[in-house]
């Protein structure tokens, strides 16, 4: 695939091998990433980010792999800052932001937001997080982790758990690990399960995942623990979000029954669904995880505005 110009909706929109494509960049983007090197390929482009739902890494990463490479960045973090506050449409805000900036990044609460950005935008579009939809830079970088500390992720048998239904990061990526062969277990509640989409898709691809509700029953083989937040924003009745509420907790004593190469992954924030303890431990990846953003964000915006290392 050549990337440039193209927007970055949904992981579904990719191949495998257009995914090991920006995994590859992204590797080499790892010295410029932490400034150990200066390369700026992308001097005098503009980055628009516009967040309307909180964020720390994800707008954070975006903006310092903008300034890494040289882009300059305009941006917006509160809705109530626009003039949608004043009525105005998506649709408008996208085609003034268009002439404002060479590239857009956008998070959203409402799914399927990106895709219609991309409609009207002719300058790119990045989907950073659109409602309970999809995250697919998030996913990007979750594969960029695992095949770093992994050395490759076909075959490996990656535990999800938590909150599958309304947490979009496990969405995008339950997709590309059908991609890559992965076996997968999800382990949440059932009314917070993956969603029906999600499983026949991945089900198209070849991949039928184990489901439980109990971490403890599947800790034990698994190469890859993914944890997530439940998302409490998300959440029509609060009396359901109670009902689930610090349902999942890993500590240093279950990781006791885990292998001893086992890696915890994030997409943070953690509430409390990771004990500190943990941090200390050759288990936790999660941090490293969201350094990560950075060389893998860094590798979309040079490949979609066509930057030359
Ligand atoms: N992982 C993630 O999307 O984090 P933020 O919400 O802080 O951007």
């Amino acid at each position: 695939m050549d990337f440039y110009d193209k927007d970055i909706v949904s992981i579904r929109d990719f191949t495998r091998d257009e995914i090991e494509q920006i995994l590859d960049l992204s590797e080499v983007m790892i010295p410029y990433a932490n400034g150990d090197k200066v390369k700026r390929p992308l001097d005098g482009r503009i980055l628009g980010n516009l967040f309307f739902e909180p964020s720390t890494r994800t707008k954070l990463s975006f903006e310092s792999a903008a300034l890494r490479l040289g882009a300059e960045v305009i941006d917006v973090s509160q809705m109530s800052m626009t003039s949608i506050s004043k009525g105005e449409t998506l649709a408008d805000t996208i085609r003034m932001v268009d002439t404002y900036c060479d590239v857009i990044v956008l998070r959203h609460p409402h799914e399927g937001a990106a895709r219609l950005a991309a409609k009207f935008s002719i300058n790119p579009v990045i989907n950073a997080g659109d409602g309970a939809g999809s995250h697919p830079t998030q996913t990007l970088l979750d594969l960029f982790t695992m095949r770093r500390e992994k050395g490759s992720i076909d075959g490996l048998n990656i535990v999800l758990v938590g909150d599958l239904k309304y947490g979009r990061t496990v969405h995008s990526l339950a997709d590309a690990l059908a991609m890559f062969g992965a076996r997968l277990t999800f382990v949440a509640p059932e009314s917070l399960q993956m969603p029906e989409d999600t499983v026949r898709h991945i089900g198209e691809r070849g991949c039928s995942p184990r489901k439980t509700d109990c971490l403890e029953e599947v800790i034990d083989d698994a190469d890859v623990l993914y944890v997530t937040r439940i998302q409490k924003e998300r959440f029509p009745d609060p009396d359901e979000y109670q009902k689930v509420a610090g349902m999942y907790r890993v500590d240093n004593a279950m990781l006791r029954e885990a292998k001893s190469d086992l890696i915890v992954m994030h997409p943070l924030p953690r509430i409390d669904e990771i004990a500190p303890e943990v941090d200390r431990t050759p288990h936790a990846k999660y941090f490293d995880q969201a350094f990560n953003g950075i060389p893998v964000r860094m590798a979309l915006l040079c490949a979609v505005l066509g930057g030359k290392m």
